[in-house]
């Protein structure tokens, strides 16, 4: 079959107030890129959506430099080469790259990586196999260095990252709590193995059920959530916890001024260690992740669920269910 000789792709139309319309994102239409010299033109089979991508179009620079409006909406996917001008890839391998939310990407031979379909499915690489693993595993195992028997907290539990900090924290021996908003959430984290689960909407005041959930208080905290949540977690820290600050989804649709309890004489007094990371910092060691994460895998012990958007022209949509708590474990694009 002849390949489509158009390049649907989104541009970001402006820059959201709040929580973010698709009207905040433009559909247009190209002819399909040509082939880079040293590159390869890969067609999109899955569309990475994250929650990082509200702070990339803010406007603002954070650790990275905005999206600007008119410009193509970057993110992680993975498609399969329909033409190469690099002896190290050929037409028909598996990659994935930052080619964004549209049809074909046209890539430097760089910036993609040859997937090897026969390893783990090929979306994996947007999953566990990739930045969402990645994070959960370095961002664990580096920051909050559970020991066995500790009591870990997670955050956002039942999505990507959260449910597989999860599972790590329980591979390594510890007594895990997850928070989530529904009850189906809830259950699902337990059915991963899960010690006990806190609803964000209805388990309040959240110092109360963290006491009944973490009776002997919390030495890990891996925050995906931030907010009132947070203020409670940081209250029932044991001494010399840690807390790793990955990602604060509460506060992303909101530009007032985040006015909580202040947590310093927590941490004073109980000698916590707290750190924010943005998961590039263990580039380096990705290979190593992947390694780990993949055994884990295979021997059925780290699992993610899927929730799955059809069509390109469902990205939009998808991207704004991570703020509605659409998504159950990775949320991805199928083009
Ligand atoms: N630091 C890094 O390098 C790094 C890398 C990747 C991701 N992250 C961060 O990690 C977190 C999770 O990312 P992910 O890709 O795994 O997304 P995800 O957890 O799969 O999806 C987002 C989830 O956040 C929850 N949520 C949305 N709005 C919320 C609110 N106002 N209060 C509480 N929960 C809310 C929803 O679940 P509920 O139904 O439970 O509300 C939703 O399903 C995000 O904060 C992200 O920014 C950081």
């Amino acid at each position: 079959m002849p390949l489509p000789d158009r390049n649907r792709r989104f541009l970001l139309a402006r820059v959201p107030e709040g929580m973010p319309r698709e009207s905040d994102f433009l559909l247009q239409e190209e002819a399909r890129p040509a082939c880079p010299a040293n590159g390869v033109l890969v067609r999109s089979i899955w569309i990475s959506v994250d929650p990082y991508l509200r702070g990339r179009i803010s406007g603002i620079r954070t650790y990275i430099d905005p999206i600007p409006a008119g410009s193509v909406m970057e993110s992680a996917a993975v498609g399969q080469v329909v033409e190469s001008q690099t002896p190290n890839i050929q037409a028909g391998d598996f990659v994935t790259g930052m080619w964004g939310w549209q049809d074909y990407g046209a890539v430097d031979a760089a910036r993609v990586r040859v997937l090897d379909p026969a390893e783990a499915p090929i979306q994996t690489a947007l999953g566990l196999l990739g930045g969402t693993g990645m994070t959960a595993y370095f961002g664990l195992t580096e920051l909050c260095a559970p020991k066995q028997g500790e009591t870990v907290l997670v955050s956002g539990a039942a999505g990507a990252v959260g449910s597989a900090v999860g599972q790590i924290a329980k591979i390594l021996g510890c007594h895990v709590v997850g928070t989530t908003g529904t009850e189906a959430k809830s259950e699902y984290i337990k059915s991963l193995g899960f010690d006990g689960a806190l609803n964000y909407r209805t388990d309040l005041p959240y110092r109360q059920s963290l006491s009944q959930l973490c009776p002997n208080g919390i030495d890990c905290y891996f925050d995906n959530v931030g907010g009132e949540l947070t203020d409670a977690a940081m209250q029932m820290m044991n001494f010399r916890g840690r807390v790793a600050v990955c990602g604060q989804i509460s506060q992303y649709n909101d530009r007032s001024l985040d006015v909580g309890r202040r947590p310093f004489t927590e941490i004073l007094v109980k000698q916590l260690r707290v750190e924010g990371f943005i998961v590039t910092r263990w580039a380096s060691r990705f290979a190593e992740g992947r390694r780990q994460i993949s055994v884990w895998m295979k021997e059925g012990r780290l699992r993610c669920e899927e929730t799955v958007y059809e069509g390109l022209e469902n990205t939009p949509k998808a991207f704004i269910g991570l703020f509605r708590g659409e998504n159950t474990g990775k949320a991805l694009v199928h083009v």
